[in-house]
């Protein structure tokens, strides 16, 4: 089953076990992970997923589009190189991803 790790920005760490297609962000928003609000329920309009990636596992992600890369220099806390908005990242089957949150979405 497939496990996404959800560390704060604090350090604090959660890891839950997620279902295949859904997206990090439905996954956090399920279990109550402090930390990614998802406003916009993933249509890509509010930012406030924002992620930032283990750089070890980036290149083992799709490509973000055109308005994900858009949407993230207006994301509350300053993008970096290996940010992403986590409504747009599916759920695998294998998939152990480590996440770490921003400070604030808002
Ligand atoms: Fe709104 Fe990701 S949940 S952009």
């Amino acid at each position: 089953m497939p496990q996404i790790t959800y560390t704060n920005f604090e350090g604090a760490r959660r890891t839950v076990e997620a279902t295949p297609g859904d997206s990090v962000m439905e996954t956090a928003v399920r279990n109550g992970v402090p930390g990614i609000i998802g406003e916009c329920g993933g249509s890509l309009s509010c930012a406030t997923c924002h992620v930032f990636v283990d750089e070890s596992q980036l290149s083992d992600l799709p490509a973000m589009d055109g308005m994900e890369d858009e949407m993230l220099w207006g994301a509350a806390e300053d993008r970096r190189d290996n940010s992403r908005l986590c409504c747009q990242i599916r759920i695998t089957p294998e998939m152990e991803l480590r996440v770490t949150t921003p400070q604030t979405q808002v």
